[in-house]
């Protein structure tokens, strides 16, 4: 059984992704997937997206993956079912904006458990299902990692949560290369902002959106997920979405850092 494996997939990016893969037959990377598996903590909107897409095709797993064994149950399926991973797509991801001195010590350990922790886990064992070849030049599977273009250098406040996604590029780039004669490819896909729940979550406030410099350069979902999965089947190890997020790709590599950060300001 081919599946793909989706974390984040109650809303956002994750959410667009499962649409895409079931009612788009070009989204998809490689052969069919016969189901895909979605995680995220909103049981309720897992069971919607399943049943406004395909009950047949989709399976819900509810998980909160900054839960400590969170994954277990995940790992006697995948030892139940023993599927051929085709695609996992690591999209869960949150981070709390603000001075870090005034974030709790439980916010700070939830940012890292999802974004570092829980994406690496996840791959560790999924990888043992995405060996399956069906040609020594044909890839077997994909990986799609969501970092961020606030991995690219520090950010006050924000701190946190671009440290973690400084994680997300590192660890993505490192496998990549250790995967490369396996057949599996890794994609890390560094947005800058999207339109999603997602600032609405890091500022705690439900009405919350971009503003200042960001505002000026949000990006729908519409636009990010079609490039993401295209830059996949690719096999691209990053892609960096977005001419403004571009140009801070650069400037973080030629530039002073401290330069950089006083211009933040
Ligand atoms: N939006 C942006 O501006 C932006 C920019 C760059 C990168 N990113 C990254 O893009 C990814 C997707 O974010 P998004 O923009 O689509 O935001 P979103 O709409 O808030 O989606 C976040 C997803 O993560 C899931 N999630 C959060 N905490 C979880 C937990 N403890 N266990 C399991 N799942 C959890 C959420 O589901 P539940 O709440 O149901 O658990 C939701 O499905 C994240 O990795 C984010 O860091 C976002």
């Amino acid at each position: 059984m081919n599946i793909a494996v989706i974390t984040g997939a109650s809303s956002g990016m994750g959410k667009e992704f499962t649409t895409r893969l079931i009612t788009e037959n070009d989204a998809r990377i490689g052969a069919p997937y016969d189901e895909i598996w979605i995680i995220a903590r909103s049981e309720d909107k897992l069971i919607s997206l399943q049943k406004a897409l395909s009950p047949e095709r989709i399976r819900v797993i509810p998980l909160d993956l900054t839960l400590p064994g969170s994954l277990s149950s995940l790992e006697e399926l995948l030892s139940e079912k023993k599927p051929d991973i085709r695609l996992l797509i690591n999209c869960a991801g949150m981070g709390r904006s603000g001075a870090f001195a005034e974030q709790s010590k439980e916010e700070t350990h939830a940012a890292i458990a999802l974004n570092c922790d829980a994406l690496s886990s996840l791959t560790n064992i999924c990888l043992p299902y995405m060996t399956g070849h069906e040609g020594p030049k044909e890839r077997s599977a994909t990986i799609i990692n969501i970092a961020s273009s606030a991995g690219f250098l520090p950010q006050p406040d924000f701190a946190v949560y671009a440290a973690t996604k400084s994680y997300v590029i590192s660890f993505s780039r490192a496998i990549a290369e250790e995967l490369k004669g396996k057949g599996i490819s890794v994609t890390c896909v560094c947005p800058g902002p999207v339109d999603t729940d997602f600032i609405k979550a890091s500022k705690n406030d439900p009405n919350a959106t971009f503003t200042g410099i960001k505002g000026k350069f949000v990006t729908s979902v519409d636009k990010l997920i079609p490039a993401s999965l295209k830059a996949a089947k690719k096999g691209r190890k990053m892609l960096v979405f977005g001419i403004s997020q571009k140009a801070l790709h650069v400037a973080s590599k030629l530039l002073p850092t401290s330069w950089i950060l006083f211009f933040e300001k």
